[in-house]
C-alpha cells in the first residue's frame, strides 16, 4: 500500500539486514546438515504444484522475518483491493483485474459499480463458439475453402501469450491446423510466415489491445495486402479472413475490421496479463474451448489459493519474497528460469514481459526514487541446452542468480515408448543441477579423486547457488495455467513490497515517439536536424548504405 514509510526505513528491513550480516556467508551443506527436515518442511503445495524452495539460503528465521515485511507493507490488503476490483494501477487509474478472466460464470466482481463476470462469459462463449466453426470446417475462407492456417499478429502481451501457450499445450492443439504469430515489424517475419501460405485457407487475428501499436498495424495492413492481392483484388474477402482482439472498436473499424468480427477485452485487462482473455483466441482455436476452460480453471485455482492462503503456505508470496530477500541483501540482479521441458521453450521470453515490463521501475508510486533495487533481469532457455552453454557461470561465475527449475513427471502422451523413456534421462539433469548448484563440490572431495593439486581450483564447485524446483505431474492446461497466475502473481506480491505501479509501462513509450521521429530522416534528402550527433552521424551512414 502507499505509505509514508518508506521501504527501507521500516523496522522489518532493518531487522532483516541485521539478520542478513547474522547469516554472513552460511553455506548451504551447513543449512542442511543442522536442519534434515528442512527439505520436507520448506515446500509447499499449491493445486497440482509442488514447490521445493528447501535449496534457498533462508532459515526460518529469514521466512518469518520476510513475512513481517509483507505483512508492514500491506501486500495482503493490496491484493485484496485488486481482487475487488479496486483502480490500484495508480497512474493509468484503472482497475487491475485479470483475475475476473478466469472467474466462474457465477461470480460478482464490480468495476465502477458494474459486474463485469457477465461480459467475461459473454465474450468467452462467443470466441468458443467462432473457435468451434474453425475447427470443424463450419468457417470458410471467401472461396469457401475451410481455414486451414491461423497467424496471430500482435506483440508484447498480444503476441507472447498466445504464442507461449500454443507452444505449451502442442499436444493439446487440432494438429490439422497449423498456427504462426507474427510480431516483428522486420518484413522477414511475415514473410516466413505466408510464404508457402495459400490466403484461401489463411485466417489472420490481429491481436492489440489498443489497435494503435504501429508493429501490428503495419503488419496486419501488409498482411491484408497479401490476402487482397491473393484473391484476385477482391476486397470484400477481407471479412472472411480477418478478425480483431481489442479493446477498441473505433479503430478495428477503422482499419476495415467489420466489428461483428471483434472479439473485446477491457482496460482493466493489462496487455502482458491478457492471453486468458480474447488475446486467447489463436490457442482456443488450437486447443477447443474445453481445454481453454480447464487452463482457465487452472489461472482460477492459484486465485484462489494466493487470495486465501496463510502466508505461510502462500506460493505466489513466498516466491515473491524470496526474491526481494536476494535482490536487496545479496545483491542479485537476475532471475533464470529454466524448465526442463521442450514444450516451455517460450516461457522465459513470457516471463520477461511480465516481469520486467510490471516491476523495471525507478519510482514508487508516489514517483520518488526508490532506493532499493527493483525486478530484476528475467532470463532462460530449456534447462538442458542451458546445461552446454550457460550453467558454467551459474555454477562457478561470481554472481548470486537464483534460478526455478521446472519440471514434470510425465513425458507427454503422444510420444513413443523410445521417446518417453528419454524423460527420466531429463528428469535426471533437473535434479542433479538442483543438487549441484546448492551443494557445490568441495577441494578435498576434487583432491580426493586424486586431481592434480594446480587443477582443484578449476575443479571446484562453490555451490550456494539458490533454486526453486516445482515439480508437477504433466504439463496439462490447467497446469500451464496455474503456473501462469502463480508467477502473476509473485510479480504483484514483489510490486507491492517495493511500492511500485505494476501495471504501467511507461518506460516503453520514449523508443515509441522517437522512432516516429528518426524514420522520415532514414529517406533520401529528410532533413536529419534535431538527431544528436551520433544517431545523426548513424542515419547518414544508413543512407549511404542504402545508397539514398
Ligand atoms: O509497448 C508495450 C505494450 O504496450 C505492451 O504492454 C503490450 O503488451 C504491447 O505493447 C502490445 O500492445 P497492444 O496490444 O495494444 O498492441
Amino acid at each position: 500500500m502507499p505509505d509514508t514509510v518508506r521501504l527501507n526505513e521500516l523496522p522489518e528491513w532493518a531487522a532483516l539486514a541485521k539478520h542478513r550480516a547474522e547469516l554472513g556467508g552460511t553455506h548451504l551443506r551447513e543449512l542442511f546438515g543442522t536442519d534434515p527436515g528442512r527439505a520436507d518442511r520448506l515446500t509447499v503445495r499449491v493445486g497440482d504444484l509442488y514447490l521445493d524452495y528447501s535449496k534457498h539460503l533462508v532459515t526460518d528465521d529469514t521466512l518469518a522475518l520476510l513475512r513481517d515485511l509483507a505483512a508492514a507493507r500491506g501486500v495482503a490488503a493490496l491484493r485484496d483491493a485488486m481482487f475487488r476490483g479496486e483502480k490500484i494501477n495508480v497512474t493509468e487509474r484503472r482497475a487491475v483485474l485479470h483475475t475476473a478472466l478466469r472467474a466462474p460464470r457465477d461470480a460478482v466482481i464490480e468495476v465502477d459499480g458494474e459486474n463485469v463476470v457477465p461480459a467475461v462469459h459473454a465474450v468467452l462463449d462467443k470466441m468458443a463458439a467462432f473457435a468451434g466453426s474453425v475447427r470443424s470446417g463450419a468457417w470458410t475462407g471467401a472461396t469457401g475453402r475451410r481455414i486451414r492456417t491461423v497467424v496471430n499478429i500482435g506483440i508484447g502481451g498480444s503476441d507472447l501469450g498466445p504464442a507461449m501457450a500454443y507452444e505449451a499445450l502442442r499436444p493439446y492443439t487440432a494438429r490439422a491446423l497449423d498456427f504462426r504469430f507474427v510480431s516483428n515489424v522486420d518484413g522477414a517475419d511475415l514473410h516466413e510466415a505466408t510464404r508457402d501460405l495459400d490466403p484461401a485457407e489463411t485466417l489472420f487475428i490481429v491481436a492489440s489491445k489498443t489497435f494503435t501499436t504501429i508493429e501490428t498495424i503495419t503488419n496486419a495492413t501488409s498482411a491484408r495486402e497479401w490476402l487482397v492481392d491473393g484473391l484476385g483484388g477482391d476486397e470484400s474477402a477481407v471479412a472472411k479472413h480477418f478478425v480483431a482482439l481489442s479493446t477498441n472498436a473505433k479503430e478495428v473499424a477503422a482499419f476495415g475490421i467489420d466489428t461483428q468480427n471483434m472479439f473485446e477485452f477491457w482496460d482493466w485487462v493489462g496487455g502482458r496479463y491478457s492471453y486468458d482473455s480474447a488475446i486467447g483466441l489463436s490457442l482456443m482455436i488450437a486447443i477447443g474451448p474445453e481445454r481453454f476452460r480447464e487452463m482457465l480453471d487452472g489461472f482460477h485455482l492459484v486465485d484462489e489459493h494466493f487470495r486465501t492462503a496463510p502466508p505461510e503456505a502462500n506460493a505466489p508470496l513466498l516466491l515473491g519474497l524470496l526474491g526481494v530477500w536476494y535482490g536487496a541483501f545479496f545483491d542479485a540482479q537476475s532471475h533464470a528460469v529454466l524448465p526442463y521441458s521442450h514444450y516451455l521453450a517460450k516461457f522465459p521470453a513470457y516471463l520477461q514481459q511480465l516481469d520486467m515490463e510490471s516491476n523495471g521501475k525507478y519510482v514508487d508510486r508516489q514517483g520518488e526514487p526508490v532506493r532499493w533495487q527493483t525486478g530484476p533481469v528475467v532470463w532462460g532457455t530449456p534447462g538442458t541446452n542451458g546445461q552446454h552453454a550457460y550453467y558454467q557461470l551459474l555454477h562457478q561465475g561470481t554472481k548470486t542468480i537464483p534460478a526455478d527449475l521446472i519440471g514434470f513427471a510425465r513425458p507427454v502422451a503422444e510420444l513413443s515408448a523410445r521417446l518417453a523413456a528419454q524423460h527420466d534421462l531429463l528428469m535426471a539433469n533437473l535434479f542433479a543441477q538442483g543438487q549441484a548448484l546448492a551443494f557445490g563440490k568441495t577441494a578435498e572431495e576434487v583432491r580426493a579423486e586424486g586431481v592434480p593439486e594446480e587443477q582443484v581450483p578449476h575443479r571446484t564447485f562453490p555451490g550456494n547457488h539458490p533454486t526453486t524446483t516445482i515439480l508437477a505431474t504433466e504439463l496439462s492446461p490447467s497446469v500451464l495455467g496455474q503456473l501462469v497466475a502463480l508467477y502473476e502473481h509473485k510479480v504483484f506480491v514483489q510490486g507491492a513490497i517495493w511500492d511500485i505501479d505494476s501495471f504501467d509501462q511507461w518506460g516503453v513509450e520514449l523508443g515509441k515517439v522517437l522512432a516516429k521521429r528518426v524514420e522520415p530522416a532514414l529517406t533520401e534528402g529528410a532533413d536529419v536536424a534535431g538527431l544528436d550527433t551520433s544517431t545523426a552521424e548513424l542515419v547518414a551512414k544508413y543512407r549511404r548504405l542504402r545508397g539514398r
